[in-house]
């Protein structure tokens, strides 16, 4: 049986990967250790929470200690990296517990994984570590042009240089070391349990609330959309099949400016909910502080190496979303019932 560590697998991204990887394998245990911040919520597992090959543990990818005894105990083959502070706005307003768990967090499990797997100087066979990354390392494009895995890293916001400096100690443990390693820079994901302060959660929870639409700016950067389950098959394919050392990008060539993307939701929620959602709501505020225009992903390394491809269009991908928050607006509540409003106040109030 492989044993995997997933790391903040009670956030967006993780949860829907332990969810996918529990359907797509029979043999496998996956123990999901995370810190349960405000994003983290035990609820987005509920339909694995009683299978045997799932097991939860509470704890920070800062806790050393915590994570050799997990790897003592579990003995782990693989570890998929989630764990991680990942809003641009919320680095804006306080960087430092970035720095901790994005940069102190992925070193600690990187020696953690070391001390395990590696014996004199031979990784253990099977053994992979997966970092997952972003692809706003590569910082902002102009109107043309795509992020290739070469493109140098230069990233703006203290999320995304944090990001950066875990992705430079994962390929230094390769370099060093030649731990089994694998870096993955995915565009915006987007889909179900996705924490309602980024943009399209956030857009769909203000227009059921009749709360005005905050666009930065002149609303006209651009963003490269991807449906979650198919950024959870890159991954799945990255840790199985992926060469050691390889950095892949994953984007699905759906570039949409925000203020598309908040048209396309006030659209279909002001047809099949509420028709006093108007464009009316929308109001521009001011930009955030070192904004990227543009982020643009070329996926053609793990197409042609893993035969890679995104299976939702945008079309059924943003209605499947906005469905599943109508459906499930009671967990918006509840995600949101702690310091959110305060967060929101801070964000957003004098912009
Ligand atoms: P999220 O904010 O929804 O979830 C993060 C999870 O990490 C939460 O469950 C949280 O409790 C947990 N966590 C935070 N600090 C922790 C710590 N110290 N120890 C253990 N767990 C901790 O994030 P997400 O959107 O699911 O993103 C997951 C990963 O994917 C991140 O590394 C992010 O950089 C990357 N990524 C996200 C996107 C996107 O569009 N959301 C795109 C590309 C890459
Ligand atoms: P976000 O979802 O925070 O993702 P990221 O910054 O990591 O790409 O934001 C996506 C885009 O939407 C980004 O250009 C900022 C913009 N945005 C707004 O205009 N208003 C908002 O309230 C938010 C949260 C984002």
């Amino acid at each position: 049986m492989e044993k995997i560590l997933v790391t903040g697998g009670a956030g967006f991204i993780g949860s829907n990967f332990i969810i996918y990887m529990l359907k797509q394998y029979e043999n496998i245990l996956i123990v999901n250790l995370d810190a349960l911040t405000y994003c983290g919520n035990l609820e987005n597992l509920s339909e694995v929470e009683d299978d045997p090959r799932y097991h939860f543990v509470k704890g920070s990818v800062t806790d050393s200690v915590l994570l050799e005894q997990l790897f003592i105990e579990y003995e782990f083959d693989k570890v998929v990296n989630f764990a991680a502070e990942s809003h641009v706005d919320r680095a804006i307003l306080n960087p430092n517990i970035f720095i901790e768990t994005n940069v102190l967090g992925t070193a600690a499990l990187l020696a953690a994984a070391r001390q395990s797997w590696e014996k004199d100087s031979v990784y253990l066979p099977g053994v992979k570590f997966v970092q997952i990354s972003t692809d706003e390392v590569y910082g902002s494009l102009g109107a043309t042009g795509f992020f290739l895995e070469t493109t140098p890293l230069d990233p703006h916001s203290p999320y995304s240089a944090s990001k950066a400096s875990a992705d430079l100690l994962v390929k230094s443990y390769f370099d060093t070391y030649q731990m089994p390693i694998n870096i993955t820079r995915c565009s915006n994901n987007y889909g179900p349990y996705q924490f309602p302060e980024k943009l399209i959660p956030l857009m769909i929870n203000n227009c059921l609330n009749h709360r005005s639409l905050p666009v930065y700016g002149d609303g006209l950067q651009v963003r490269d959309w991807l449906y979650v389950t198919d950024h959870c098959k890159a991954i799945d394919m990255v840790l199985n099949e992926g060469i050691p050392g390889e950095v892949y990008n994953i984007g699905g060539h759906n570039e949409r400016t925000n203020i598309v993307i908040v048209k396309t939701i006030i659209e279909y929620i002001s047809k099949v909910k509420d028709s006093e959602v108007t464009e009316q709501l929308i109001t521009h505020v001011g930009d955030r502080k070192g904004h990227d225009r543009r982020y643009g992903v070329d996926p053609t390394k793990i197409k042609d190496a893993l035969g890679w491809f995104p299976e939702t269009s945008f079309d059924d991908g943003i209605t499947r979303t906005i469905d599943w928050y109508l459906e499930n607006y009671d967990w918006v509540k509840r995600i949101t019932s702690g310091e959110y409003e305060q967060y929101y106040e801070h964000n957003y109030t004098n912009r």
